[in-house]
Order: C-alpha cells, then sequence, then structure tokens
C-alpha cells in the first residue's frame, strides 16, 4: 500500500540534535518484575528500567547548546550573583513582573506565597487545584475552592478554553465567604489537571475585573504561560497575528504576581520563581526566601541554573519553537483520536491524557483505573506514565475519604525537544494494544499510603 503524498503543510522541529542519550527496553519478564518491585507506582520504577519517559514534563527538558554555554558563566558567589541579574532582566522582559525572587521550583514559590497570603480558615478560589499548589494553601490553613468552568470537568468536551474561570462562582464564592476570607485568586492556565487546557484573554480580564470590584490580587500560576500564549494565538479572535511573547506579556499584566515552576516552560531542569508588582509584597517575599530557599539572589539555586533559566526564557517564547512543541503533542493525541482510544479533548499543550474511566470501566475508582493502566502501559512497552486520579486528588482532611475526581486519567506528558516522531509512533502503538485487551485488565488494591501528596510514594498490589 503507498501513502498518499501530503500537500506541503508538516512542521518540523527548528532545531537538530547534537548529543545523544542511550536508552533501552527490558524484557517483558524484567519489567513485571521492575513493576511489582515499585509497587506498581511508575513514580518509584528506576530510570534506567524506563525505555520512553513520559512520567512527566517537569525537569526534563534538553537544553540548547546556548543554554549549555551559559552553565559555564556561572557566577556562584553568594550573593548578588551577575546570573540573578539576568535572570530577573529576562523576567521582567518576558513576562513583565517588576520584582523576582528565585526559588528552587515551582513549589518552592507556592510555598513562600501561601505562608505569606493564607490564613487559617481563608478560602483560596482557583481554577482546578494542581497537588502542590492545594497542599501548600492547605498547610497554611487555607481551603482551596474550584472555580474552574463545567467543562473542564468532562473529558470529551471540545470547548477551546476549557480552564476558564467560572466568573460566577468566583463572584458568588467571594460574596458568601467574604472578600476578607480570599488571600488571593489563583489563576492557573494551561489546567495541567484537567488535560493541559487553556485560558483565553478574554476570561483572564473577566477575573481582572472581579479582582478589582472587590479589591483582591490575583496570582497567576505561570508554569506553563507560554503554551497557553499558543493556543490563544491559534483559538482567540484579534490574537492570530500577535506573537507569542506580546500575548504572554499580555497575559501576565492582567494579574498581580506569579508562582513559577521554570523545570516547563522556561526549558530547563531546575529552577522557579516569585515574581510581583507590588513594594511591600515583595519586600515580604525577599525576606521569607531567606528561611526556606537561600538568599535573595539565588533561592536555593546555583548561579549556571539562574543563566540556563535566563536563556531558556527567551527561547521558549520564539514563536517556531512553541509551535513545534504543542504540534508534538498534538500529533500523538491526535493519532490515538484516530483509533477510536479514550483521551480528553482538545489536546492540551504539555500531554496527552488517556480518559481511564472509558478505557477500563470495569474496574471501581476506588481500585484505581489510572494507576492500573500506568501500570499496564510500562508492562506493556516500557513507557512510563503517570496517574492523574483518585490517587493525585488524595483524601478529604476532614472525613478521611478520598476525593474521587472526575478526572480518572493517565497522562502521557511530552519532555520539551527530547523524543522524536518515532518514540511517538512507538507509544501510540502500545496504547493501542492495551485497548485492544481492556477487557482483560484488573485494578490494584493500596498497600501503602504515605502522608503527603500520597501519588509520589504509595505502593499497590494487583487484584
Ligand atoms: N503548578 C503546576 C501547574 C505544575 O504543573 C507544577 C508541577 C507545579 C505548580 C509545581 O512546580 O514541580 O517545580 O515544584 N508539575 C509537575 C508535573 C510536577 O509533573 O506536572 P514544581
Amino acid at each position: 500500500m503507498t501513502t498518499p503524498r501530503p500537500t506541503r503543510r508538516s512542521w518540523a522541529e527548528p532545531w537538530k540534535i547534537k548529543m545523544v542519550e542511550p536508552i533501552r527496553m527490558l524484557t517483558r519478564e524484567q519489567r513485571e518484575r521492575a513493576l511489582k518491585e515499585a509497587g506498581y507506582n511508575t513514580f518509584l520504577l528506576r530510570s534506567e528500567d524506563v525505555y520512553i519517559d513520559l512520567l512527566t514534563d517537569s525537569g526534563t527538558n534538553a537544553m540548547s547548546d546556548f543554554q549549555w554555554a551559559g552553565m559555564m558563566l556561572g557566577d556562584e558567589a553568594y550573593a548578588g550573583s551577575r546570573n540573578f541579574y539576568n535572570l530577573e532582566a529576562a523576567i521582567r522582559k518576558y513576562y513583565g513582573y517588576r520584582h523576582v525572587v528565585p526559588t528552587h521550583q515551582g513549589r518552592g514559590a507556592e510555598h513562600i506565597l501561601s505562608r505569606l497570603k493564607v490564613k487559617q480558615g481563608d478560602s483560596v478560589p482557583g481554577n482546578m487545584y494542581f497537588t502542590t499548589t492545594r497542599l501548600h494553601q492547605e498547610l497554611a490553613g487555607g481551603v482551596f475552592v474550584d472555580v474552574i468552568i463545567p467543562e473542564g470537568h468532562i473529558p470529551e468536551n471540545e470547548h477551546p478554553f476549557k480552564g476558564n474561570m467560572n466568573i460566577e462562582a468566583l463572584e458568588d464564592l467571594i460574596k458568601k465567604v467574604g472578600r476578607d476570607r480570599i488571600p488571593y485568586i489563583c489563576l492557573t492556565a494551561p489546567v495541567n489537571m484537567a488535560g493541559g487546557q487553556p485560558v483565553s484573554m478574554e476570561n483572564a480580564r473577566a477575573v481582572r475585573q472581579i479582582a478589582d470590584k472587590y479589591e483582591l490580587i490575583v496570582i497567576f500560576d505561570a508554569t506553563r504561560a507560554v503554551e497557553n500564549a499558543y493556543f490563544i494565538q491559534q483559538r482567540e479572535a484579534g490574537y492570530e497575528s500577535k506573537s507569542i511573547a506580546e500575548i504572554l506579556k499580555e497575559f501576565c499584566s492582567l494579574t498581580d504576581g506569579c508562582t513559577m515552576s521554570a523545570k516547563k516552560d522556561s526549558l530547563v531542569n531546575i529552577g522557579g520563581w516569585l515574581a510581583m508588582n507590588d513594594e511591600a509584597f515583595f519586600e515580604e517575599a525577599r525576606n521569607m526566601v531567606v528561611i526556606y530557599e537561600g538568599l535573595h539572589t539565588y533561592g536555593g539555586l546555583a548561579g549556571r541554573d539562574m543563566e540556563a533559566m535566563a536563556r531558556g526564557i527567551a527561547e521558549s517564547v520564539q514563536d517556531d519553537s512553541i509551535r513545534a512543541r504543542v504540534k508534538q503533542v498534538e500529533y500523538f493525541g491526535h493519532k490515538l483520536i484516530d483509533w477510536g482510544i479514550p483521551v480528553v479533548h482538545p489536546i492540551g499543550g504539555h500531554a496527552v491524557f488517556l480518559d481511564a474511566k472509558k478505557f477500563y470501566p470495569q474496574i471501581k475508582q476506588d481500585q484505581f483505573p489510572a494507576q492500573t493502566l500506568a501500570a499496564d502501559l510500562y508492562a506493556d512497552s516500557g513507557v512510563r506514565s503517570m496517574e492523574r486520579g483518585i490517587v493525585s486528588a488524595g483524601r478529604n482532611k476532614a472525613t478521611g475519604d478520598h476525593y474521587y475526581p472526575k478526572l480518572e486519567l493517565v497522562r502521557l506528558t511530552i519532555p520539551r525537544r527530547v523524543y522524536t516522531q518515532a518514540h511517538m509512533d512507538v507509544t501510540a502503538e502500545s496504547v493501542a494494544e492495551l485497548y485492544d485487551h481492556r477487557e482483560k485488565a484488573r485494578g490494584l488494591k493500596m498497600i501503602y499510603e504515605p502522608k503527603y501528596l500520597r501519588f509520589f510514594q504509595a505502593r499497590f498490589e494487583r487484584l
């Protein structure tokens, strides 16, 4: 059979590979053994036992030659490193915030933010939770309140901005608990746990209006804000001919500050920051970072890490770079859609999410369908993915019961600039193989549960 010649619309990555890292696939028997030893939790597998690692796009980026060159220019002074000033300048230029406090990664920034802003009994509205973000809010005495639009919880819904905040729900909450009990509005874009779903500029503007009306601040989780800017450029009227850099800056200008896990968009392996415009907030954050992360000009990072981040930020906002990134995820996702495999629609910016409830309908949610599917995928092909369902959701502190999230997903997360189209094909074929034999699957039993963020270290047995 010959393949028809496509019209000239293909895209390709705006880079070529100059260094490679060998990977290998274990035998089926070895994979089964590794899985058992890991308690059927992909977080507990050894990386060298993994063939294609789609656990996360966090810190798994391939850096450019320009970034590696910058690593040699690390100014490792305890105070006032030149690399900090380069980082600060890059954040000011591309994100637009006035003040920058570096942290070792995103949760370091979330910790400082939550300690400074959240008081006992406060409510923090957000467009769906993220695991570490919510935990820091809770540890500071707050309660996270989900105000994502209802479409965000429905895997097959095709809303182009499924991560949007439900403005009415947001305002209702403010009226109900009172503005004094809301430390800040937590806006994320795109929404990781909803499937990497974006937020429109229009929605961010509406959030700004509510914030102004009640004199509240908006803190942006900017972890994948560049990917969000790409979706705005592609899907929102009036943004077709704006650059990614312009869209990113406009979006950030609607918020008062951000937490950032630079391990994603910024194309590095470690790093993050807390940024804000307000002077008094900055003074407090700059003081607190010294306790938990390090001096305010390094925040737990080496000078070289900050240099790589500064350079990574500039690379990340190049239109051709972000296009290749999102298009690779889309290529992989559409392959699965074409084969009738249940995934979250539309395909998000950083990952393809399998709908485990539809994949394994015979497995009840408290027998962990997504955890099971992630384990089965590794057993089939050595591909590592991650559960984003009931295990990730954790327990309700008050009742002790599991949270039962509507979304029970397996995330296949694509690291930036790391894998080729052929790796995507191999992975898609393995998922299809499991789908063909889906009726054979049985669930899991949890035999060990840690107290915090249980998905990282919980252990399971096959039923
Ligand atoms: N916010 C979002 C939206 C995230 O996706 C993450 C991390 C964080 C905050 C925390 O940042 O890891 O640097 O401390 N997400 C990773 C993931 C872990 O795999 O999705 P961090």
